[in-house]
């Protein structure tokens, strides 16, 4: 009887052994193992296996020829306040044109939080325990009314939580975005091998599939028609960020106007380092190309090395934040004109069935995972910017189950930021040296997304509430 074409292409490639067991399932099951053996995009597959699981690959190679990239610092830090304020209209002038698009990246596993369901329903706030993804609508659909333009909401789910985030938004009614104006869509999978660069086996009828990385957002926007939809919508602008971080200025004028008034395909929010050993990508400069080094290739001596004035000289940490020109994502995702990013090699335990066909939880790693990082699309961007951002308006995601970038440390810095704003609306709110309170308090983002928009909300007030334990403003 004459190979089914995938199975001689398997056969080919010297990935055979995926349908070792084909003979013994049911046609359904057959069907299901074809359908995931079609994800896999074999040539891409033997290009890594041949870059990234030879012993020399990965780990600290090509990080010569770095120099600290220039960014624009906020004017408190010495920026031109004319510049800033610039950016500021120009990007208000886009919002109320309609030319841009939220999108947020909600694929990943959230191994470290260890929480069961998808990341975005994580409850987040101290008071009303809103999600993530409720934090984020309301700052949406504050900034749609706002600049009379509501915004189109894309979000990249995994395979693995696409019908739980689905649920989620249509049992919350979308929270009020519309269901025409929130688009989820699952990110591409990419299958995990052995050392010896075979593919590994889930099960007898499935690969081991991993999700590709935050970098394979950019070819699932267009797969996945969301660019085109940003152009019948009118946007060609997109404000990515990622769903563990509901400190996010995820609609911020200033950082969108940076980014047209540059002329930039890709943007970056830039936030300085706490100390050389913090575990943030570094922005730095390769061959006149503004790149990112994460910690772990960025060699020791250079993250210690310092300025004259005591600051360090490599501070300006990647944080996730990004502006993107719509048609640069439609080039990064074709591989048009010279863009390509670079796949990364995660070594990790793969549980997998053993030539016999039995499960096997290994208790070392025993696979390799390929992942694309979003910010490798930098190089590729004809202009970019960087712009800095404090930390404390910005970013303070929950990415552990406690300790550092845990939901405690997110909910002290929410606390500390409403503190913040109503002390510059004039409010008396008690709070230790930190600025944290001694109560849970909380701020609605409808009623306010930045100390801009609170002051007004509060300055319109009738009568201010005593800021007391448990106020909630909304
Ligand atoms: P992280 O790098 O923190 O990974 O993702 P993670 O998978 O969420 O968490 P751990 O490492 O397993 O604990 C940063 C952002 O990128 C998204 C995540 O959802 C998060 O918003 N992401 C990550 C994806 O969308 N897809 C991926 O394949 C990986």
């Amino acid at each position: 009887m004459a190979q089914h074409p995938l199975i001689e292409a398997f056969q080919h490639a010297g990935q055979g052994h995926v349908f070792a067991f084909f003979d013994q399932l049911d046609a359904a099951a057959q069907q299901r193992l074809l359908a995931e053996a079609a994800e896999v995009d074999l040539g891409e597959f033997a290009r890594l296996s041949r870059t990234l699981l030879t012993p020399a690959a990965g780990g600290g190679s090509g990080v010569t020829g770095l120099t600290p990239a220039p960014y624009e610092p906020r004017p408190e830090n010495g920026g031109d306040p004319a510049a800033w304020a610039a950016a500021r209209v120009a990007g208000e002038e886009a919002l109320r044109a309609g030319r841009v698009a939220v999108f947020t990246v909600a694929g990943g596993q959230g191994t470290r939080l260890g929480f069961d369901g998808p990341k975005g329903t994580f409850p987040v706030t101290p008071v009303k325990e809103k999600t993530l993804f409720q934090v984020f609508a309301e700052k949406i659909a504050a900034a749609g009314r706002r600049f009379g333009r509501p915004l189109h909401w894309f979000i990249m789910t995994s395979h693995a939580n696409h019908a739980a985030t689905e649920a989620f938004f249509a049992g919350h009614d979308y929270f009020g975005l519309g269901a025409g104006h929130v688009h989820l869509f699952r990110q591409g999978r990419m299958p995990a091998a052995g050392h010896d660069g075979k593919i590994l086996l889930a099960a007898k009828d499935a690969l081991a599939l991993a999700p590709d990385g935050h970098g394979g957002s950019l070819r699932a926007l267009d797969r996945s028609g969301s660019l085109d939809l940003m152009a019948q919508a009118g946007a060609d602008t997109i404000s990515y960020f990622q769903v563990d971080n509901p400190l996010v200025r995820c609609v911020d004028a200033e950082f969108i106007g940076w980014h047209l008034l540059c002329g930039a395909e890709m943007s970056a929010k830039a936030t300085p380092k706490t100390g050389p050993g913090e575990k943030v990508g570094h922005f730095c400069l390769q061959d006149g190309r503004l790149t990112v080094v994460e910690y772990t290739d960025l060699p020791v001596a250079l993250q210690r090395e310092t300025e004259p004035d005591g600051q360090l000289r490599y501070r300006a940490g990647s944080i996730g934040i990004h502006v993107f020109d719509r048609e640069f994502v439609r080039r990064m995702a074709c591989g048009g004109d010279g863009a390509a990013m670079p796949f990364h090699r995660a070594d990790k335990k793969v549980p997998c069935l053993d030539a016999a066909g039995r499960l096997v939880k290994p208790a070392a790693p025993n696979g390799v995972k390929f992942e694309l990082f979003v910010f490798d699309a930098l190089p590729s961007a004809r202009r970019a910017v960087v712009i800095e951002t404090r930390r404390a308006d910005d970013f303070s995601p929950v990415k552990n189950a406690t300790g550092e970038d845990s939901p405690a440390t997110c909910r002290a810095d929410q606390l500390r930021q409403w503190v913040r704003w109503l002390r510059a609306a004039g409010a008396e709110v008690p709070a230790d040296a930190t600025g944290l309170p001694p109560f849970a308090l909380e701020v609605s983002p409808l009623f306010g997304y930045d100390e801009d928009t609170f002051a007004a909300s509060w300055r319109r007030l009738a009568v201010r509430p005593p800021v007391t334990a448990g106020l909630y403003l909304a």
